[in-house]
């Protein structure tokens, strides 16, 4: 497993634009908390808690968690001129929470990089209160489709995707089984397909050329093999039917 980080600050804000749909659905459950403390777990540079301090302003407080200190840092910048947010730096399977002390917890795009998924699923069904939301936000990676017609290659990509590129490349899939095992009740999942239509976009959003060089670097795929998929890209591309596609889950549930 590589878990070779691609996401940066500014990819996140980046991808944070193209799935805001996506993340405005995620917020849903807790537009209905009264008071306590909602989490962004994995957090990345806050915009999720900022705008979930937003929209719970006056009645709850949200706390950032993310191991990363760069994007911590850039988070707290960003939310200095609030009152009721705050941001720690921290694994998400070891929470300074005391048992069923929040009101409610998010996740988006987490779960794919945790080694030990189980241990985060225990520790939010530890600190989240009785009936308290729980939201995960999450990419599935096995359906990315190219539609090059090169479907050898095209599979060659997810398998690289699913069993070298994140811990956890199954995360989504296994989303709701997860959840179940862990206890929690009243799961609910959306589908959502997320569209780009670009050759450029898709380098943005899923770093494709990157993906295809370390591909040939860790001889999964031959420079020919490249070499012919990248001109199918490109010819797509220039005649205007480049398509990609690849869905994202939204689980909700209760603990
Ligand atoms: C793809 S990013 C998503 C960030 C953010 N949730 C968003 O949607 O913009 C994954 C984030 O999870 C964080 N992360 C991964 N494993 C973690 C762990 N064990 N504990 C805390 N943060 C973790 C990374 O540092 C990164 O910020």
């Amino acid at each position: 497993m590589t878990d070779a980080k691609h996401y940066g600050a500014a990819y996140l804000s980046d991808t944070g634009d193209f799935l805001k749909n996506i993340k405005m659905q995620s917020y849903e459950p807790f537009a209905h908390v009264q008071g306590g403390v909602i989490l962004d777990l994995g957090c990345g540079t806050g915009m999720d808690a900022i705008n979930l301090a937003d929209m719970l302003k006056g009645k709850c407080s949200v706390i950032g968690v993310d191991h990363d200190s760069v994007l911590i840092d850039k988070a707290k910048a960003d939310a200095a001129d609030r009152d009721n947010i705050r941001f720690e730096k921290g694994e998400t399977h070891q929470l300074p929470l005391e048992d069923q002390s929040a009101a409610g917890i998010r996740m988006e795009r987490v779960v794919q990089h945790l080694q030990e998924p189980d241990l985060t699923f225990a520790e939010v069904y530890r600190v989240l209160h009785a009936e308290a939301p729980f939201v995960v936000v999450e990419t599935i990676w096995n359906s990315l489709n190219l539609y090059t017609g090169m479907v050898e290659t095209e599979q060659k990509i997810r398998n690289y995707l699913v069993d070298t590129k994140v811990n956890n490349g199954f995360a989504g899939n296994k989303l709701t089984a997860d959840l179940a095992r862990h206890a929690f009740k009243n799961i609910r999942i959306d589908t959502y397909c997320m569209v780009v239509r670009s050759l450029d976009e898709a380098n943005r959003y899923l770093f494709l050329e990157r993906i295809l060089s370390e591909m040939v670097e860790q001889d999964v795929l031959t420079e020919q093999e490249v070499a012919e998929f990248s001109a199918g890209l490109l010819a797509a591309d220039k005649e205007g039917f480049f398509i990609t596609s690849m869905n994202i889950v939204i689980a909700k549930a209760t603990r």
